[in-house]
């Protein structure tokens, strides 16, 4: 009697190649698979059973899950309009910021961009995919209150979301001057409105400290406070680029240049 083994295949940690990502995608058994799926619908039946029970309605559910991370869901879709706002220079990109995963995923699947991600916070039931870009070093966990273990100009912009919400000012001083170190020729903060959402309880425990969200005169004085510029012409490029595609961004959006 023979049996089928499911057979995993491990790259060698060392390969950061863009095409080690792509191949990993085809190399699912098919019993991995239907287990895979077995288990996140599973997964979804005891959430959604267990976020009714708490907070009483499927709607307050995904309000919950849409308002986790608001400025993080919308880079995806950003993505093109600041590919089109900047042009060929978008060359290797790092994302900062929660679902790290999903953001270079897409940056990657657009090709001609080299994509990287931080993820600010412990990783957790995270999918084969992301595992895999983990296990290639290509997104890492680190806490971005200490520098970046990246050198100078490592990438040509660095796209954050959500994680400077989370940083008080005296975190914030020492954090955005090193994005502006690892970066070359531009950093994009993806960041809420004040008063688009409340911290919960659960996420206390998680960051530290609940998300604060500033006003865009805030954040002009904090530029300005560790100099740090503007990019006015980017930023002018990024509102026609979104006109003309239709985009109309939910979260605030600054256009910095790197330090020369
Ligand atoms: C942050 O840096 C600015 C400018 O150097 C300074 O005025 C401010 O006091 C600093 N804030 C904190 C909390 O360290
Ligand atoms: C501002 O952004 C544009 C791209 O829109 C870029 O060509 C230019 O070099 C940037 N300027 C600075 C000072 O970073």
């Amino acid at each position: 009697m023979t049996r089928r083994q499911a057979s995993v295949t491990r790259h060698g940690s060392g390969s950061f190649t863009l095409s080690g990502v792509l191949n990993s995608k085809s190399k699912s058994s098919p019993l991995l698979s239907i287990f895979i799926v077995l288990l996140g619908a599973i997964l979804l039946v005891i959430y959604a059973f267990g976020g009714s029970g708490l907070l009483g309605g499927k709607k307050d559910v995904v309000n919950r899950i849409e308002g986790d991370f608001s400025c993080t869901f919308e880079v995806p879709n950003a993505i093109p309009v600041l590919k089109n706002a900047y042009g060929g220079s978008m060359k290797n990109v790092l994302h900062v910021g929660p679902e790290s995963c999903s953001v270079v995923s897409k940056l990657l699947s657009e090709g001609e961009t080299e994509a990287w991600g931080v993820e600010p916070y412990e990783i957790e039931d995270v999918d084969r995919k992301c595992k895999a870009l983990v296990q290639k070093g290509i997104v890492r966990v680190a806490d971005i209150k200490f520098p970046l273990p990246y050198r100078e100009k490592s990438f040509s912009h660095v796209v954050v979301s959500d994680a400077l919400d989370y940083l008080s000012p005296k975190y914030l001083n020492k954090t955005l001057p090193d994005l502006a170190r690892v970066s070359a020729d531009g950093i994009i903060i993806f960041t809420g409105y004040p008063g688009q959402r409340r911290a919960k309880v659960a996420e206390l425990s998680k960051f530290g400290r609940p998300a604060k969200m500033r006003t865009s005169s805030w954040w002009k004085q904090f530029f300005t406070d560790t100099s740090i510029e503007e990019n006015e012409s980017a930023s002018k490029n990024f509102e026609q680029a979104a006109s003309k595609m239709s985009y109309k961004p939910t979260c605030q959006i600054f256009h910095l240049s790197s330090y020369h």
